[in-house]
């Protein structure tokens, strides 16, 4: 009898020190916690006031005049703080993007769908390859375009077409087209 009251004692103490060391862990990790809220609502608003706000970045607007694009030329612009392509397409460059709207792609698209009526020499691209986000080559003059004379990601080799299709290469996607519209015949306005 000794022995279990011993032992039931000593379950207790047990059970006391385990609940003692819950009990002050608890303490030490509410404090951290505590420490780690103040410290972020100290650093916060420190960041808020050197960026934009997500509201004015996500509603804001690009307009680029693309009459001085040449045929076969783009030009790099930037839209909510990443690269934008703005290509013009030539008469081949259209008869080839058109020939392959049928071909088996990963991610298929119309030359049709990814421009707009009227204007389907002129394609509006985010620089942003759909991989992990490296800028491809192509829009600059003497860029390596890749094998199918579009755009060419150096990272890891994803090769886009000349409509920003994906057609070689680990990307899943092709270049995204944003939102926009022709304000007038020659300025574009993205966003
Ligand atoms: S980031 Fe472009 S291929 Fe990997």
């Amino acid at each position: 009898m000794a022995d279990m009251g011993g032992a039931a004692s000593a379950n207790s103490a047990t059970e006391m020190l385990e609940d003692g060391v819950r009990r002050r862990d608890w303490i030490h990790i509410a404090a951290l916690s505590t420490a780690g809220v103040g410290a972020a609502s100290v650093l916060i608003p420190l960041v808020t006031q050197m960026a934009p706000s997500a509201d004015v970045l996500a509603e804001s607007t690009t307009d680029i005049d693309v009459s001085a694009i040449q045929p076969g030329q783009s030009i790099k612009a930037v839209f909510r703080k990443q690269p934008l392509f703005v290509k013009r397409l030539t008469p081949e460059e259209i008869a080839a993007a058109k020939k392959d709207d049928s071909a088996n792609m990963r991610d298929p698209a119309t030359l049709a769908q990814r421009t707009k009526e009227g204007h389907e020499d002129i394609l509006v691209t985010m620089g942003v390859c759909t991989h992990l986000g490296c800028v491809p080559l192509g829009a600059a003059e003497g860029e390596n375009k890749g094998d199918f004379g579009g755009y060419f990601c150096p990272c890891h080799g994803s090769h886009y077409d000349v409509a920003g299709r994906i057609r070689k290469g680990p990307a899943p996607l092709n270049l995204m087209v944003p939102e926009y519209n022709f304000t007038t015949d020659s300025v574009i306005r993205v966003g």
